[in-house]
């Protein structure tokens, strides 16, 4: 490592360049963006923190199943909106296998990524009931969702669940969901970017206050079993990934193929639709949708109408892993240990360094090491740490736009530093230690 931290001028006029004022409030594709012209001028790699890419290859068993359905010629063919047969039933295993829940194959679709299950669902239940058309976000939360609502003018309501861990989740759900007027509400968990991990009394209260108002859980698992702290990965054998699913009427689960299996690439996930509301019908579906039911409106329509289904071979490389993983021939958590062995090692660094974690507990627990982690520097806030960290070669983003109360705070990501750069870190996170003496 050398010339850390960079020449100031040279980074102000990549900043310029880029029309950018600051690093710390842009959004996270504007950072990379100045952070390749960094990377370009001065020859020196960024210890890149700032997207979330699985930094894994692709599942084996995923490829090898898609190239030979490719083979077979798939490519020419339509896929069933509905989802293959093979996938649908794989689906139906691998929820009883690792959440222990039971739903009907129909209740399983594969949508385009779990990016295109958020959408639809925001989509087709904003048409269920004028009355009841708000989304609840119990933040931080992944912005591009955000983003959707806005897109499709959806009004939002946010809170930050910080403050509102365990039993006091219910009086604030209470709060928002009493005014009758919320269709769905959403979450990850474990969650992007904070990565606490709702306890299963947590689920139950979620879901017995969204029963209680009529209002549909959308459980976003794009993390699905990555909490290490725990092992979900054995078939059938608890612990399993818990879920609001066990008691919610009307849910969506949102399971996606990026994370757990490496194969963002390929935009691939299920959406799991409770039967209580695939079942649900109403007039104002049947206007919109030409359907009376949710479930056939959200796929015969609306999945219909954004992509015509999902890539015919993504489907089979999907059921190809949840099969492995379903027969036990395939260890989905082993290969994701790495994000845990990397978060222990980075939040070490940041800590050893004046920063703190931000979100640093689950209830009386310490929060798990994996994908990602949240970090703060003593009398900065977030954007002006990371306009700062840019100098040293370090890139995150600010947890501003995650709904996030802590301004204070910036969310890494471990996945793309690779194990060759780790030694960098302290050595940067050091000498910004040093210019910026804690007062
Ligand atoms: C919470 C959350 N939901 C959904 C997604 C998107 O998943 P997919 O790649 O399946 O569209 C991400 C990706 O970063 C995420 O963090």
């Amino acid at each position: 490592m050398q010339n850390i931290p960079f020449d100031r001028s040279l980074i102000d006029g990549i900043l310029e360049k880029n029309k950018v004022k600051s690093v710390g409030s842009s959004t996270i594709r504007e950072v990379k963006k100045i952070i390749d012209d960094v990377e370009a001028a001065t020859n020196e790699k960024f210890i890149r923190m700032e997207m979330g890419i699985p930094g894994l290859p692709a599942t084996q068993i995923g490829l090898d199943a898609q190239i030979q359905s490719l083979k077979d010629g798939v490519a020419a063919i339509y896929p069933d909106i509905y989802g293959t047969k093979e996938l649908k039933y794989e689906t139906k295993r691998f929820l009883k296998n690792f959440i222990n829940l039971d739903v009907p194959e129909d209740s399983c679709v594969p949508t385009v990524g779990s990016m295109q299950g958020g959408f639809a669902s925001f989509l087709t239940i904003s048409r269920m009931n004028p009355k009841k058309q708000k989304v609840l976000f119990i933040d931080p939360g992944f912005p591009v969702q955000r983003m959707q609502c806005r897109i499709l003018g959806i009004e939002t309501e946010h809170f930050d669940v910080y403050d509102y861990r365990g039993d006091k989740l219910r009086d604030k759900l209470e709060s928002y969901l009493s005014k009758g007027d919320f269709g769905s509400l959403i979450y990850s968990s474990p969650n992007n970017p904070a990565w606490f991990c709702f306890k299963e009394e947590e689920l139950q209260i979620i879901a017995e206050v969204a029963n209680k108002y009529d209002v549909i859980v959308i459980e976003d698992l794009a993390y699905f079993g990555m909490d290490f702290r725990q092992d979900y990965s054995t078939p059938g054998v608890a612990p399993f990934q818990p879920s609001a699913s066990h008691w919610a009427k009307k849910y969506i689960l949102l399971i996606s193929g990026s994370k757990a299996f490496s194969y963002a690439g390929e935009r691939i996930a299920v959406m799991i639709i409770s039967p209580d509301l695939f079942n649900y019908e109403s007039d104002m579906l049947e206007k919109y949708f030409g359907q009376r039911t949710f479930g056939r409106a959200i796929v015969f329509s609306s999945l219909y109408a954004l992509t015509s289904g999902t890539a015919h071979s993504a489907q089979y490389a999907l059921t190809a892993i949840f099969k492995a993983c379903n027969d036990g021939t395939f260890n989905f958590r082993n290969d994701l240990l790495d994000y845990k062995k990397k978060a222990e090692i980075m939040k070490k660094d940041f800590t050893d360094n004046g920063f703190k974690i931000v979100y640093d507990k689950d209830l009386d627990v310490d929060i798990a090491d994996g994908f990602y982690f949240t970090f703060s520097y003593p009398g900065m806030t977030g954007i002006e740490m990371l306009d700062e960290l840019v100098y040293y070669g370090i890139s995150a983003i600010s947890l501003n736009i995650t709904g996030s109360k802590r301004t204070e705070g910036a969310r890494a990501c471990v996945s793309l530093v690779s194990h060759d750069q780790l030694p960098d870190l302290p050595k940067r996170l050091k000498a910004f230690h040093k210019d910026h003496p804690i007062k």
